[in-house]
C-alpha cells in the first residue's frame, strides 16, 4: 500500500523522520547510547578489538563509508570498508580482535551473506546492521544490530539509508563509551543530536517542492555530478548511486578535493553540480575549502546546486540553487542532505515517464554472486 503517495520510494522517503527514531528507539538512555545486542557480546570482547571492517554493497557500502567515520572519531578504531564482493578476493588479514560489520537492507544480499561467512570462518567478530527481520545475515552473524526502518519496498533504498547510517553512528557510541575513548559530554551531545533528528529530517523532506521544480528544468540532463567532503564525500556517491537507478542518467560522485586531480575536467558550460556544503559553524575549514571548489567549478561554467545549512549566505554569489536544510553536527548532515537528492532523483525519474519503484535490470536483494 502507497499510502496515497505516487511511488513507494516516495512514501519511503517521507517515512525517514519515524525509521531513524525507531532505529534509536530503545538504545538510549539518559546521554548514553548501549545497544543490548553488542552488550551481549561482552564488554571484554569489544575492548580488544582492534580492527572494524564495514561490508556492503550499494548503498549499504555507502552508510558504511559514512559510519566509518564517526566509528573511528568516537570508537578510536581504524576503520576500513570494502565492497562485500571484493572482500574475501584480497585475502583479507583478520584476527579473533577484528570486528566485520556487514551492512544489508535485506540480511539476503549473497555478496554480502558470503563476506560474512568468510569472516566468520577466519575467526572474527561479526555484527550485522540489517533492516529485514530473521534475515540469513543476521541470523548467521555473532550480533545483529536491526534498523527497524519498516518494511522498504522500493528497489532504490531511501529509508533503510538514513537508518543505517544511525545504527552504525549508535554502534560507535557504544564501542566509545565501553572503551572509554569519547567523554560524557561528546556522548551526550550525540544523542541530543539523534532526540532532534526526526524534527530535522520533517523539514529536510519539505524540501521536495524546490526539487520538483530544479528537476523539471533539468529533466533533460545527461550528467550530473555530485560533490562533497568527509562525510559529504560517501553522500555524494549516494546521490549519485540514485540517480544513475532510477533516473538511468550518468552521475558520479566526487570527494571535493579530488576535483583538481582530474574530474575538473569534466567540467563545461552548463554542467549541472550538487554540492554537499558543510556547516560552516561546525567546520569552518571544510566550509571554507568546498566554498572554494564552489568558486573553481563556477568560474568552468557549472550550474552548482549547493546544499547548504540554513544561513550560510557564502555560497549566495557562486550557486545558481540553494537548497537550505535544518542546522546539525557534521556526523548528522548526510541524513539531512540526502533527502533533497532522494527527491532529485525521484523526480528526474517521474519526468522522464519510468518507472521509480521497479528500475530496469535491477532487483531488490541480489541473491546470487
Ligand atoms: C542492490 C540494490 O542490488 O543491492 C541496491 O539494487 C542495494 O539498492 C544493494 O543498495 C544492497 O542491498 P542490501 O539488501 O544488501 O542492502
Amino acid at each position: 500500500d502507497k499510502g496515497g503517495w505516487s511511488s513507494f520510494m516516495a512514501k519511503e522517503i517521507t517515512e525517514q523522520p519515524e525509521a531513524v527514531a525507531n532505529t534509536v528507539r530503545g538504545r538510549v538512555s539518559a546521554g548514553t547510547v548501549e545497544i543490548p545486542e553488542l552488550a551481549a557480546l561482552g564488554a571484554e570482547r569489544l575492548q580488544t578489538i582492534d580492527r572494524v571492517i564495514i561490508i556492503g554493497c550499494g548503498t549499504a557500502s555507502y552508510a558504511g563509508m559514512i559510519g566509518a567515520y564517526a566509528i573511528e572519531q568516537w570508537a578510536r578504531i581504524p576503520v576500513e570498508v570494502q565492497l562485500s564482493h571484493e572482500f574475501r578476493y584480497r585475502d583479507p588479514v583478520l584476527t579473533d580482535r577484528t570486528m566485520v560489520i556487514s551492512v544489508s537492507q535485506s540480511g539476503e544480499t549473497m555478496d554480502t551473506l558470503m563476506a560474512v561467512k568468510y569472516a566468520i570462518e577466519h575467526g572474527a567478530v561479526t555484527v550485522s546492521v540489517c533492516n529485514s527481520q530473521s534475515a540469513t545475515i543476521p541470523r548467521e552473524s555473532d550480533a545483529a544490530v536491526y534498523t527497524h526502518a519498516g518494511p522498504e519496498v522500493a528497489v532504490a533504498s531511501t529509508k533503510a539509508f538514513t537508518a543505517q547510517i544511525t545504527a552504525l553512528y549508535l554502534i560507535g557510541l557504544h564501542l566509545g563509551r565501553v572503551r572509554g575513548t569519547i567523554d560524557a559530554q561528546t556522548q551526550a551531545d550525540a544523542v541530543q543530536q539523534f532526540e532532534l533528528l526526526p524534527e530535522k529530517l520533517r523539514e529536510a523532506v519539505e524540501s521536495h517542492d524546490q526539487i520538483a521544480q530544479l528537476a523539471h528544468w533539468m529533466a533533460d540532463s545527461r550528467s550530473v555530478l555530485f560533490l562533497g567532503r568527509h562525510v559529504g564525500y560517501p553522500t555524494a556517491l549516494e546521490g549519485a548511486l540514485k540517480l544513475k537507478e532510477i533516473a538511468y542518467i550518468h552521475a558520479e560522485g566526487f570527494a571535493a578535493g579530488e576535483l583538481k586531480h582530474g574530474p575538473i575536467a569534466l567540467i563545461d558550460h552548463g554542467q549541472p553540480v550538487f554540492v554537499l556544503v558543510p556547516s560552516p559553524r561546525t567546520a569552518p575549514l571544510m566550509h571554507s575549502k568546498v566554498v572554494s571548489n564552489i568558486q573553481e567549478i563556477r568560474a568552468r561554467g557549472a550550474r552548482v546546486i549547493a546544499v547548504v545549512e540554513k544561513g550560510d549566505t557564502s555560497v549566495l554569489p557562486y550557486a545558481d540553487d540553494v537548497i537550505r536544510l535544518p542546522l546539525a553536527d557534521v556526523f548528522f548532515e548526510p541524513l539531512l542532505q540526502v533527502i533533497p537528492l532522494q527527491w532529485f532523483a525521484l523526480e528526474l525519474s517521474t519526468a522522464k515517464g519510468l518507472d521509480v519503484d521497479q528500475p530496469r535490470n535491477l532487483a531488490k536483494s541480489v541473491t546470487v554472486e
